[in-house]
């Protein structure tokens, strides 16, 4: 595996396996790897003749109150598993490689970037999307991979692709949760053993809400209070909980596609995560 330091590494490595007549894939990734991130490596092997993952602890979507300094890292822990998961190269950039002084060029998605986590975060998915532009610019992937676990930004990075013709497929692979249900997070590591068993809450959630629509209740008011119901119990507090149209993620005040979308952001302590599922399928 090759551990590529610098943009001009990752764009020469990616265009020596295109011109080999190679399919080149990407798996972007901020690092602390966990087997969700490793779930997208599998998917990415099996459509790429080529896989690479990026790691980089991308400062432009950080808020100045977030966690950029704290951000959780194990560099040789990352490599260890990229090799073990078959990558052929792994990109980990300095953040002045991709900032460099004089740095001016920022992405925006209109819309999408406005509601749930971008109301929460201003600013945040400006960063994503710039940071992704500038990944699939250097690597200019036939394939890149994300997870639903982010459901937001996979939306987001499916419309900049189409909209800048990036001609890259992006695939979207389900959320990997541990045994009881918490999907997994590089933020999980920030939880105590009691904050671990209350952030079950936010699956549990929408486990009820599940239910509840199954059942026949389609009513968004009463999926988002299923949700709420479970995080009031756990003294977790709530961020947001939005039923969406998954494509436009509008709000939608009925859930009558089992395709619609419920999100729920909320904070564990002081650690903020996030989950979702498709309501019905
Ligand atoms: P990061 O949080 O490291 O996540 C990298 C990728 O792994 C994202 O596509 C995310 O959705 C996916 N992922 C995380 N947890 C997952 C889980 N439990 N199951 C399935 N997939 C999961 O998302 C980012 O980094 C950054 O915003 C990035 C896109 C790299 C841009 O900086």
């Amino acid at each position: 595996m090759d551990v590529l330091r610098t943009p001009a590494e990752l764009s020469e490595w990616t265009e020596a396996a295109r011109r080999a007549g190679r399919r080149v894939g990407l798996v972007p990734t901020m690092g602390f790897l966990h087997r969700g991130h490793t779930s997208l490596m599998e998917a990415c092997r099996t459509r790429a003749d080529t896989s690479a993952v990026s790691i980089f602890v991308n400062p432009t979507q950080f808020g100045p109150t977030e966690d950029l300094a704290r951000y959780p890292r194990d560099l040789d822990g990352d490599l260890r598993k990229c090799r073990h998961a078959g990558m052929d190269a792994v990109f980990t950039p300095e953040a002045g490689a991709m900032y460099p002084d004089g740095h001016r060029t920022f992405v925006e998605v209109t819309r999408l970037q406005d509601g749930l986590c971008g109301a929460r975060r201003p600013g945040h998915f400006r960063g994503v999307a710039t940071v992704v532009t500038q990944l699939f610019a250097l690597a200019r992937p036939h394939v890149a991979v994300f997870g639903e676990k982010d459901f937001q930004q996979l939306q987001i990075i499916r419309r900049l692709a189409l909209d800048l013709h990036l001609g890259v497929e992006v695939v979207g692979m389900p959320i990997v949760r541990e045994a009881d249900g918490l999907a997994m997070s590089s933020r999980n590591a920030y939880l105590s053993a009691a904050e671990r068993t209350r952030a079950l809450a936010l699956s549990r959630g929408l486990q009820a809400a599940r239910a509840r629509w199954a059942a026949g209740d389609h009513r968004s008011d009463a999926l988002r209070d299923a949700v709420r119901t479970e995080l009031r119990a756990a003294e977790v507090r709530e961020d947001y909980v939005e039923v969406v149209d998954p494509a436009t993620l509008e709000p939608l005040p009925r859930a009558d596609r089992p395709d619609a979308r419920l999100l729920v952001a909320a904070f564990v302590g002081t650690t903020r995560l996030i989950d979702n599922t498709a309501i019905g399928c």
